[in-house]
């Protein structure tokens, strides 16, 4: 963990208090830290970090909802996804790149939620002075640290069945790692101070949290009052595996959130009443971008994620 990133922090079991952590004894090396305990000297919680990586989930905060993204093979998939055309993979689709470009330069720090192996943080990194990425999944903030770290990677992707074939990527010189932190944390309750982003993001995560209101409040505290971006992306497969659907911001016929999840998203955030200590965003850019997964070579998820960008 930078110590930079130390300066953002807050005890996420103490929301909607803001305490700070205190970095206890740590072991620091190449001016990271490396071991250590963050502790809230309010409610005492103790947030280890371990190998580089902070872990700031307040213990009664959501649980990784989905073993899913803990597991191999869903790993290696969203390496492909994110890094294939690292490697040059005719079949890798340009969507992180799309994604990133529909962002402004921002001066000071970028939050991208739920961001997995790492690709939108590092792209993030060539137009601002931070990117902290976090997730709940720590197979996938870890393996983002080691990116960070090496700078590279190799990893075996599933060709069919039992058999894999190695596969190798490299940072693209333009990314700044050293401007890129990676913490495991939940969307729903950060552990960052209010106003701290210039940019927040979130791509392909609302409908995957069982909390998709208090995630979208938490993406508005956390950015700035003023001179900010939010940048939102979804395919809204909501799901009842996920999350009940009296919580859904769309794809149902009555209720507050009847409609489609983009055009309630926009609503939420540009009027503000649902979220009473937010200013409101005004709203930008709305658009789709093609988005691809690969589960083996013959099997490949094509997700059309609908975006919108604001900005106050
Ligand atoms: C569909 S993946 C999208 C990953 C990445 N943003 C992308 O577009 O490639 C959803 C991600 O959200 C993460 N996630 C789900 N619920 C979360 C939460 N409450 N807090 C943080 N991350 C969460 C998952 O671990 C997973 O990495």
């Amino acid at each position: 963990m930078k110590h930079k990133t130390l300066e953002y922090l807050i005890c996420p079991g103490c929301l909607p208090e803001e305490n700070s952590l205190r970095l206890g004894d740590c072991r620091i090396a190449d001016g990271e830290i490396v071991e250590g305990n963050l502790e809230c000297g309010c409610c005492g919680s103790v947030y280890p970090v371990r190998e580089g990586i902070a872990c700031l989930v307040a213990k009664e905060g959501e649980k990784a909802p989905f073993s899913v993204y803990e597991t191999p093979e869903v790993l290696s998939t969203y390496l492909w996804t994110h890094y294939a055309d690292l490697f040059g993979d005719p079949d890798a689709s340009g969507a992180y790149t799309e994604w990133a470009a529909q962002i402004e330069p921002v001066s000071g720090a970028v939050l991208d939620t739920g961001c997995a192996v790492g690709r939108f943080s590092f792209e993030m990194s060539a137009k601002c002075d931070l990117v902290i990425g976090v997730d709940l999944s720590m197979s996938f903030v870890a393996t983002a640290g080691r990116i960070l770290r090496e700078r590279q990677l190799t990893f075996s992707v599933k060709e069919e069945g039992m058999m894999g074939s190695e596969k190798s990527f490299r940072l693209r010189p333009k990314w700044n790692p050293q401007k890129v932190d990676f913490v495991a944390a939940d969307a729903t309750a950060l552990p960052f101070r209010s106003g701290s982003f210039g940019c927040v993001a979130s791509l392909n995560v609302i409908d995957k949290t069982p909390r998709p209101l208090e995630h979208v409040r938490e993406l508005c505290r956390a950015a700035r009052a003023e001179d900010a971006q939010l940048f939102l992306t979804d395919p809204f497969s909501w799901s009842e595996a996920i999350c009940a659907p009296e919580k859904w911001l769309g794809g149902v016929r009555e209720g507050r959130f009847a409609g489609a999840g983009l055009d309630n998203i926009a609503r939420l955030i540009s009027e503000g009443g649902e979220l009473p200590a937010c200013p409101s965003w005004k709203i930008g850019r709305r658009g789709a971008v093609w988005w691809k997964i690969r589960n083996h070579r013959n099997h490949f998820e094509l997700i059309r994620s609908q975006f919108l960008k604001a900005q106050r």
